[in-house]
């Protein structure tokens, strides 16, 4: 060994080995070859250790890095390396899977065409995600991103799809407050987490969401369900630009390695559904990408973009009004979900789009002063109901048929005499009916209709809806 610092070492004398390959290092621990120069090897550490000096000696392990994999993974607390965070025993592992490996060959792979629900009523109606797809999160800090993500995981419960939740560079006491949430949702049953926390080695918060990624693969390849979320990318892309820094790799725009673009792409690009003859496993993907007031256009964020299926985009504006999640509905798309969107589902959310787009052209106007005829009165109404309506509470995912509930309700216009500021209290009390009915989406748009006129039909007894009111502007 050369020389040893910041998580990284500098080691002579060993011509063959190769990236990627596991390095032994004299006092017991690890490291990683990251970089081939004539001579000089350049090397992650994998283990905080004290014991390390200029002249210690390193032998090559003839093996790349992998993690255990398996059930005896779900509600376990692990490091990148596989090793447990929560106190229990390590995991007694089905096997092992290599962190770096290379993505599914496309026969292999399968049209994206399940859906996945977040229970997320914007998402689930409007950038609906399928199984397999991946879908960015992006947005400032603090805009609840991560509230996104976790409310996802915790509507998979019954669902049998296994979770894992990589946590990148985060402070103890995100990782603490995740873990809390998750365990109070009965949610890590079903859920790995993996954390890198901020004062990791650098080399240990690059390889995180890998380790996150190759549970999910083995689990994938086996036929089962799965979905990952990477808590944040643009922390795993600042620690990669430090190690390529160290590693003395010409720096690109924003001081990036010009590869960091193939690093996020073949992370992601592990995440796909498979046929049938392959098992017709999926993994599903959240990463999520911080931007500087809003800036899109930033390299790490318009890499990502390009990259995946599709991107929520949470709006500092809409945060700051109190419409949350502050997802912004002009802004986000799912490029692939819509064909995996139930066709009930679909109807009733196309319609109710129309309306919505509707509504926001018209209040530009309403911000000018405009007098606006009494005929628009109407769609603006609704616009505000409706935004109303959208607002949903973190940690309280919605089942699907709750969704198409308040679809139906909303096209058929029966939430409309009530006020935008009950109308979240009413459809509480309206959710637990549409719960108890046990009404599916398969049944007919007509059974809906009805369904719903008479649930709401109970709810006005005890509430008071202004009467009357539906009939204004028409
Ligand atoms: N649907 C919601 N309704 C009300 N408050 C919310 C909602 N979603 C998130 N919040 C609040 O917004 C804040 C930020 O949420 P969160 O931590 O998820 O954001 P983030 O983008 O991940 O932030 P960070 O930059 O810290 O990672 C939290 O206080 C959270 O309680
Ligand atoms: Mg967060």
């Amino acid at each position: 060994m050369v020389s040893v610092g910041d998580g990284i070492a500098w080691i002579a004398g060993l011509p063959s080995a190769a990236m990627d390959e596991v390095l032994l290092l004299e006092d017991g621990s690890q490291a990683l070859v990251f970089d081939l120069n004539q001579g000089l090897l350049g090397a992650i550490l994998l283990h905080d250790t004290e014991g390390l000096t200029a002249g210690s000696t390193v032998r090559r392990a003839g093996r790349p890095l992998s993690t255990p994999v398996g059930d005896s993974l779900l509600g376990r607390v692990v490091d990148p390396l596989g090793l447990p965070l929560d106190g229990l025993p390590p995991p007694s592992h089905n096997g092992q899977q290599r962190l770096e490996g290379p993505s599914p060959a496309i026969i292999r792979r399968d049209f994206v065409h399940q859906p996945l629900y977040t229970g997320i009523k914007i998402v689930d109606a409007l950038v609906p995600i399928g199984k397999g797809q991946r879908q960015l999160i992006i947005g400032d800090e603090g805009l609840g991103r991560s509230s996104l993500a976790i409310d996802a995981v915790i509507h998979q419960r019954g669902q049998d799809v296994y979770c894992v939740y990589v946590l990148i560079g985060q402070k103890r006491s995100t990782v603490v407050n995740t873990l809390q949430i998750l365990r109070d949702h009965g949610s890590l049953e079903y859920t790995c987490v993996v954390v890198a926390e901020a004062s990791a080695l650098p080399g240990l918060k690059h390889l995180a969401p890998y380790t996150g990624c190759a549970i999910a693969e083995f689990w994938m390849e086996r036929g089962r369900d799965t979905l990952v979320v990477y808590d944040d990318l643009s922390t795993h892309a600042r620690t990669y630009r430090e190690l390529s820094l160290l590693l003395r790799r010409p720096p690109g725009r924003e001081a990036y390695p010009g590869d960091i673009f193939s690093i996020h792409a073949g992370l992601l690009e592990r995440s796909t559904c498979l046929n049938a003859a392959h098992g017709g496993g999926s993994m599903s993907a959240l990463p999520i990408v911080e931007t500087q007031q809003g800036d899109i256009a930033s390299y790490i964020p318009t890499n990502l973009i390009s990259i995946t299926d599709g991107q929520i985009y949470l709006d500092a504006d809409l945060f700051a009004a109190g419409f949350r999640p502050a997802i912004d509905i002009a802004r986000s798309v799912s490029r692939i979900g819509g064909r995996a969107q139930h066709p009930a589902i679909k109807a009733e959310a196309g319609r109710m789009k129309l309306d919505y787009l509707q509504f926001m052209e018209l209040e530009v106007f309403t911000r000018f002063g405009a007098k606006l005829d009494a005929a628009m009165e109407k769609p603006l109404r609704r616009g505000r109901l409706l935004r109303e309506i959208l607002k949903q509470d973190r940690l309280a995912p919605l089942p699907v048929e709750c969704q198409m509930a308040w679809l139906v309700a909303f096209n058929d216009g029966l939430l409309d005499p009530i006020e935008p500021e009950r109308v979240g209290e009413a459809l509480n009390r309206f959710y637990v009916r549409a719960r108890e009915s046990g009404l599916s989406l398969e049944a007919s748009r007509e059974g809906w209709s009805l369904a719903v006129a008479d649930w709401l039909g109970d709810l006005k007894a005890p509430l008071p809806v202004g009467r009357g009111v539906g009939g204004e502007g028409a």
